[in-house]
Parts: structure tokens; sequence; C-alpha cells
């Protein structure tokens, strides 16, 4: 006889729904392969009389204790998105014993050490794959298979919206404000676009991407944050005229007990595998001590392959009722005191500035850095739109942070205008 598998859905838009025509679509197929009957009883929505969604009506309810307290229900399917009241109703229903699975990075983020007590401490099950990079079965990767492995870097394009809308200023040449209004209008970005293209999707995504590749907690609040609003035509032209692709990334290195966390625009070289990666499609490289290097690809975004995420989380969940799993490492509410967070990493650097075209100001820049230490890699100058001005632009070897934000700031602004930073990986 099939084992059957009951689940409530809090929230049915877009991905409540493309997971209901998943599961109604493999029903069958999924009978035959794991002998397991889901079924889906109820989706708490806002208001059914105004629920967009083609799920049927007599499953919504507009009341929470419908799903949450619901004795038949095995599973919540969590799609509200945002903090609150997510991360409290999933509390909730994993304090009445039922298993969670989420592709809220937000409220997983900020709430995690919370929800996976609860999760433990009532025998339920917590799964996430749908949070970081989409579809990319990403966490079953480094969970799972790379468990036994010793991951020192994940890199990883995982915010579909800025990198479609980077792709788009890098091949025609257009400027941030333009692309982003184009891509408002066809529904590629949010109404309000914050959370994208400010870097804190992708500072959410890289807090739970981190911890669980380094195998401890690294909160949301020790990620350097950048997003890429500041990004001119002219740095992305000059930066592909040196050999490299803009992308924003999400960067986790481990050393020891030191860890760096930084989301920002960083330049590529052009045969970096994540180079390659464009339009809305996110990928993750990961470097480890005995799988060396490797990526993973895919849909970051959409309601099919969010749906394949989440109902391949609900299918392992109805498979290990009996022996849910969480990760191994200690899941507190702070990082561990043993491990130092940095915001003083070394990397490269690409530096453009627009300066008066005199003699001496050249050698002046190239002092700067040389009296910090900083080596020069390469140098491009082009002539300025404004007379008298020129543009220069450089890419150091690696150097330290402070140690540039230093030469930066001691450049004479009176002779040149710093324009951007952009940091550099290889
Ligand atoms: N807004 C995200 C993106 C998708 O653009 O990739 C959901 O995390």
């Amino acid at each position: 006889m099939a084992k059957v598998i009951t689940l409530g859905f809090l929230g049915c838009g877009n991905i409540g729904g493309g997971v209901y025509h998943l599961l109604t679509d493999m029903h069958g197929e999924i009978l035959k392969r794991e002998n397991i009957d889901i079924r889906i009883k109820s989706a708490l929505v806002k208001s059914i009389a105004e629920a967009r969604s083609d799920v049927p009506k007599d499953i919504m309810t507009e009341h929470a204790d419908e799903v949450l307290k619901d004795p038949d229900i095995d599973i919540i399917c969590e799609f509200m998105g945002g903090e609150q009241p997510a991360a409290s109703f999933m509390q909730q229903a994993l304090e009445n014993g039922k298993t969670v699975v989420t592709a809220n990075k937000m409220a997983l983020a900020l709430n995690w050490h919370r929800l996976q007590a609860a999760a433990v401490g009532h025998h339920a099950g917590l799964y996430y794959e749908a949070s970081v990079g989409g579809v990319i079965p990403v966490i079953r990767s480094l969970t799972v298979s790379l468990n036994a492995d010793e991951i020192d870097q994940v890199m990883g394009i995982v915010n579909g919206t800025t990198n479609y809308i980077l792709t788009q200023m890098s091949q025609q040449g257009r400027s941030y404000t333009d692309v982003l209004a184009e891509a408002q209008q066809l529904g590629l970005a949010e109404p309000n676009p914050t959370a994208d293209v400010e870097g804190y999707d992708a500072a959410y995504k890289l807090s739970i991407l981190s911890s669980i590749a380094f195998h401890t907690r690294v909160t949301y609040a020790k990620i350097h944050r950048e997003g890429i609003t500041g990004i001119t035509p002219d740095d992305i032209a000059y930066g592909r005229e040196m050999g490299y692709t803009l992308k924003l990334l999400a960067i986790g290195k481990r050393s020891g007990n030191s860890i760096e966390v930084r989301v920002h625009p960083t330049f590529l070289p052009n045969e970096h595998p994540l180079a390659r990666v464009d339009g809305s499609l996110n990928a993750i490289y990961i470097h480890g001590k005995y799988c060396q290097d490797m990526m993973l690809q895919g849909r970051g975004a959409g309601d099919k392959p969010t749906a394949s995420a989440i109902c391949g989380d609900i299918l392992y969940a109805a498979c290990h009722m009996d022996t849910p799993t969480v990760p191994s490492f200690d899941n507190t509410a702070e990082t561990d005191p043993a491990i130092s967070f940095t915001d003083n990493w070394n990397c490269r650097y690409f530096v453009r500035l627009d300066a008066a075209d005199t003699p001496g100001v050249l050698g002046s820049v190239a002092s700067a850095f040389s009296a910090r230490s900083i080596s020069i890699a390469s140098l491009l100058q082009r002539p300025s739109k404004e007379k008298g001005r020129a543009q220069i632009i450089l890419i150091t070897h690696e150097a330290n942070e402070q140690a540039v934000q230093e030469t930066i700031s001691s450049l004479n602004a009176e002779l040149v205008d710093v324009k951007s930073m952009i940091r550099v990986e290889c």
C-alpha cells in the first residue's frame, strides 16, 4: 500500500501554483517511483476572493491555524516570502511536529538557529534546497555529496535579476537605470528592486551557503554587502578591454579559523567559468581540498525550476519522515567565537580615475599605490570627454582591502577624481 503524505501550503502565489501543478502532473509517476501518494489538503492565502493562482479555491483558507494545527498534515510548504510571519509560522509548524519545506532565504538566514532547534526538538524535518540558487542542488551537494571534504571557497552568481541587468549592460553598453526600467517592464525585475540590486537577496543566500560549506554558523550580520546601482557602462567597457567580465558575486572563503564573506560587484577574468554565466542564470563555483574546483549552474528563479527544487525536498522529506536530517554543524544564534570574520581581505582591484592630464599625475598615482606596497599589474590611459583630463584605469596585483581604501583616500582630490573601485577575483 502506498504511503500517504499530506501537504499544507503557507501562501499560494506563483511558486505555490508551480508546486501544485508539478505535484498534480507528476502524481502518478511519484507513486510509481517511490510508492508515495502526495496529497495537498489546504493552502493559506490572504484573501480567497482575490487569489490569482489557478489552484482550486476549495483547498484555500484564510486561517493559518487550519494549516498549522491540522493533524492530517505531515509537511508544511512555505511560499509566503519575507521574514514575518513566515518564520513564526514555520516555527509553529515545526513545534507541532510537522516537517517544513521552504525557499525563503530571508526567513531562514535570520531565524535558522531557532527553526533548526525546533525541528530537532520535535523530530521534524527542515529542508530548503530552493532557498539558494533555485533549482541548483547546491545545498544537498554540500551537505551530502561533499560532506567529507574541506571546502575553502564558495563563489556564486546567486541573484538572477542582477545577472540579467549586468549582462544587458555589458552586451549593449546601456546604463543601469535604462536596463532596470526595461527589466521591470518585462517582469524580470521587481517593482521595488532594492532586495536584488542592493545585494540583500544575495547576502541572505551567502549566509546559508557559507554556513553549510564551512560547517559553522555564518550570520547575515557578518556579510559585507554592496549592490550594483553605482556600476556604469564605462566600468564594464574598460574592464572588458582589460579582459574581465563584471558579475555580482557572493563570495565565501575560509582559511583555518578565518572566514571572509562578501557580496559585491566583481570582475572575473573572461576565462573564469562564472564569467560565462549570462542572463538570469545562477551558478555556484566551489573549491575544496579534495573535490578541487567544480561549478553548478541552473535557473535561480521562476515557478517551474523553483517548484522542481521544492518538490525534490518534499519527496526527500516524505521518504525520510522517521529519520529527518539537519546539517551537523552547531547552528547557534551567534557565530562561533573561535572563528574570526575579516573585512580586511586580499584580492586584486580595478580602480578607475578621472585625472588632470598634466605631467606628474600618473607618477603621483603610482607613488601612492607603491607607498602602501601595492603593485600595479596593468594600466590603461584613455582621453576623457572633458578637455585636459584623462581616464586612468589600473588593475593591481593582490593587495589588502584596507591598504587600497587608504591609497584611494590619499589621492589628491584636486588632480584625481576616483570614479570607481571594483574588486577582482581570479
Ligand atoms: N529575486 C531572486 C533573483 C530570485 O533575482 O535571483 C529569488 O531568490
